[in-house]
């Protein structure tokens, strides 16, 4: 009972709402916020806005989310910090993965129209998530420190987000689902301060119908995007990446046999890509079923990359023999089918190859027959 009127009076306290508008305040004394967070998730689920206010610091040291929102709009001024304490965050995601969870998103918002409104403001609306010393507690030559959480689940429909704004993610950034969803301008940076790799950092896992992403700035240790099975009308277009990027890519498809993957209308455009691994590439496994249809890569400023265009029909997870079957099996694939690719297109790259590791970018073919020359030059050291 005690225990009960606690709780209630620490949410009265950390957030103010009316009917329809929440502002979360943090407690400011190094305590959690997240239950204000949860609060005003649940307070303001509906028809509503949710503040974070500006220059204001949020300790995030549970996760946090819904999954009845409906027209939401949260508008995220402050700095969300999430815990230090690796080891604390690893018995979260070992309890979460006992609820035989997919994965444990630290936010995790759901429900139609849910928009994500950041700042410009360079020293607020961050989300700060520490991820260095996750990074240098992977061994060298490991794939990624154990437990790992990811960092958003976004699956809503007709919403936009704009000013994601991200430093030093723990791994998979946003995992992007649902139909008509416009992201724009958005900041991620995976950049490591050591020797150690920002492993698996992807930017936007992406599963949907009409969804684009413009103008974004990725920095990062993965795909810039990956587009997965079951997405149709994807756009990208705009921005900057690099870093260690693994670049705008298509899949992984076809790792589960027992499933057609399906990927349609797929468009990435007008980017510039520094540095990275690679700038366009397409994965699927070997044995695999399905198609890929309707797919370019146009405009592509591609410098100092080591593998501007990329195609393999036999990936693998790295750092594992992982060769799922139907069964869930993972010894060998029972044959080896391909997903097929139909009309792809790659259109005006320019740029570098990176000098150390070139890739090989002379000349592609797509289905048509029509031929498609691309210019690039070595680096000269
Ligand atoms: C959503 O769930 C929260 C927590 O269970 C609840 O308080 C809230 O009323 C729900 N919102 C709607 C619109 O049903
Ligand atoms: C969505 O929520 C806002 C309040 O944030 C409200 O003004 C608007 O009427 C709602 N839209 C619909 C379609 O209910
Ligand atoms: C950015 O946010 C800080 C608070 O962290 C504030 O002091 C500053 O005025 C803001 N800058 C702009 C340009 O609004
Ligand atoms: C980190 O979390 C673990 C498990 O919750 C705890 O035992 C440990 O004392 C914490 N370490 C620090 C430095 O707070
Ligand atoms: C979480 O599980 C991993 C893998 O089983 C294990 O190595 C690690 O010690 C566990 N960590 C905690 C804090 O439970
Ligand atoms: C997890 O899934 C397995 C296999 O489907 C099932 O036996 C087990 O009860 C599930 N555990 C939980 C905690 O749901
Ligand atoms: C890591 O991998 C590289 C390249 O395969 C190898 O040269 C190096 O010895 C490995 N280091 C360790 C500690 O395993
Ligand atoms: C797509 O979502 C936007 C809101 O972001 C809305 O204005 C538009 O009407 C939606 N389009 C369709 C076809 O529903
Ligand atoms: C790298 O970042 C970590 C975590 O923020 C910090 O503790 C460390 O001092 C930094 N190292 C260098 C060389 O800047
Ligand atoms: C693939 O997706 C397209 C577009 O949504 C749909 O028309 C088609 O039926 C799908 N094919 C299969 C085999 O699922
Ligand atoms: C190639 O892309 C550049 C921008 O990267 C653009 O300025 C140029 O017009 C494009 N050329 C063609 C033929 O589309
Ligand atoms: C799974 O399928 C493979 C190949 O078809 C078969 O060899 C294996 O025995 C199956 N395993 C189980 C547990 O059914």
């Amino acid at each position: 009972m005690w225990a009960f009127t606690a709780a209630a009076l620490l949410t009265a306290a950390a957030v103010s709402a009316n009917a329809n508008s929440c502002i979360v305040s943090a407690s400011n004394n190094g305590n959690d916020d997240s239950p204000a967070i949860n609060a005003a998730l649940a307070q303001c689920s509906k028809d509503s806005t949710i503040t974070f206010t500006l220059g204001t610091n949020y300790n995030v040291f549970n996760p946090v989310g819904a999954n009845n929102l409906s027209n939401v709009t949260i508008y995220m001024q402050g700095n969300l910090h999430l815990p230090r304490n690796i080891t604390s965050v690893q018995a979260l995601v070992n309890a979460s993965a006992n609820t035989n969870a997919s994965a444990l998103y630290w936010f995790d918002l759901n429900g139609p129209r849910v928009n994500w409104l950041g700042t410009p403001n360079t020293t607020s609306g961050f989300i700060e998530a520490y991820g260095q010393t996750w990074w240098d507690a992977n061994p060298v030559n490991g794939t990624g420190t154990t437990a790992r959480p990811h960092l958003m689940r976004y699956n809503t429909s007709n919403a936009m987000m704009q000013y994601m704004k991200i430093h030093q993610p723990i791994a998979w950034n946003v995992a992007l689902s649902g139909t008509n969803i416009t992201v724009r301008d958005t900041f991620i940076s995976a950049y490591s301060n050591s020797t150690a790799f920002p492993f698996n950092t992807d930017g936007f896992d992406v599963k949907g119908n009409h969804i684009q992403i413009l103008d974004s700035t990725i920095f990062n240790g993965d795909d810039a995007i990956a587009v997965q099975s079951g997405s149709h009308d994807i756009l990208f277009r705009g921005g900057t990446i690099g870093y260690q990027s693994h670049g705008m890519s298509i899949g992984s498809l076809g790792q589960d046999q027992s499933q057609f993957a399906n990927v349609t209308d797929i468009v990435f455009d007008d980017v510039t890509v520094i540095n990275a691994v690679y700038a366009a590439r397409f994965k699927s496994w070997i044995g695999g079923q399905g198609l890929a249809q309707n797919v370019s890569w146009t405009n592509i400023r591609s410098y100092n990359v080591s593998f501007p265009i990329f195609i393999t029909q036999s990936y693998f997870n790295q750092g594992s023999a992982q060769t799922q079957i139907e069964n869930g099996t993972t010894t060998g694939r029972p044959n080896n089918s391909s997903v097929v690719m139909k009309n792809f297109r790659w259109e005006n790259f320019t740029g570098t190859i990176n000098s150390f590791q070139p890739g090989d970018g002379s000349c592609v073919t797509d289905v048509s027959g029509k031929t498609t020359v691309l210019e690039f030059e070595r680096e000269t050291a």
